[in-house]
């Protein structure tokens, strides 16, 4: 049976025991692509940070926080996978070191928070991968969409990336109908245009079945 892992959804990054650092990702893409991806018959684990979303039927879910957490999770499935889709929007950053008590608020005092790289889970899987791997990222710009890509692809030793643009004054995160630009390893481009996160979670499907899952 093909066994797929999708990660999806935002990560939370702790500051003190009431507070955190995240972003608007809301899991939509990911749990599509998981429900997908079970109907066509793969044995699914999803890693999901904190959503408002049900849990897909059938499908192995696993709820996490932070990067750490979320890179933790993906290390250990990553063996047992035959393809893996990071739709999540992993902090780039994390708090150096989290208040185990609530920070409190200093009168004229500007608060200086120090943070530290995250560890960036899908590249470290880019240099772990062997041939019969597949491996799809997500790219969310606001500007060079396809430079940025395309590197990001090279770079993270990928054989597919979805790019998505962030319009100004428009979010991607949440909006029905959205544009996509999809480079594959050997240079590939499609451009596909006002579509659903289902319906697009099919035709990336499509795609990663033709690189062999
Ligand atoms: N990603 C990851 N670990 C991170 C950051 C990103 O695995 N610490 C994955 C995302 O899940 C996505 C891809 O890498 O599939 C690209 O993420 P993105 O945030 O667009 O790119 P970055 O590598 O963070 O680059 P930049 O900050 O230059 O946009």
């Amino acid at each position: 049976m093909r066994r797929i892992l999708i990660t999806a959804g935002p990560t939370r990054e702790h500051i003190d025991p009431v507070r955190f650092i995240s972003n608007h990702s809301t899991g939509e893409f990911g749990y599509e692509i998981a429900k997908e991806a079970k109907e066509r018959g793969c044995l699914v684990t999803l890693v999901s940070g904190p959503t408002a979303l049900k849990a897909p039927k059938a499908v192995r879910l696993i709820t996490i926080e932070s990067a750490i957490a979320m890179r933790r999770a993906v290390l250990k499935e990553f063996p047992k996978s035959d393809c893996v889709i990071m739709t999540a929007a992993v902090s780039d950053w994390r708090v150096l070191s989290i208040a185990k008590k609530k920070i409190k608020k200093r009168r004229n005092k500007n608060m200086v928070l120090e943070l530290v790289e995250n560890p960036d889970i899908l590249k470290e899987l880019g240099g772990m991968k062997k041939k019969d791997k597949i491996l799809v990222g997500f790219s969310l710009e606001t500007e060079d969409l396809e430079k940025n890509a395309a590197r990001k692809l090279k770079e993270k030793n990928l054989d597919l990336i979805i790019a998505t643009r962030l319009k100004a004054g428009s979010t991607v995160f949440g909006n029905s109908n959205i544009d996509i630009l999809m480079i594959d390893r050997f240079g590939k481009r499609a451009n596909v245009c006002h579509k659903s996160k289902r319906e697009l979670a099919k035709i990336i499907l499509d795609r990663v079945e033709e690189f062999g899952l």
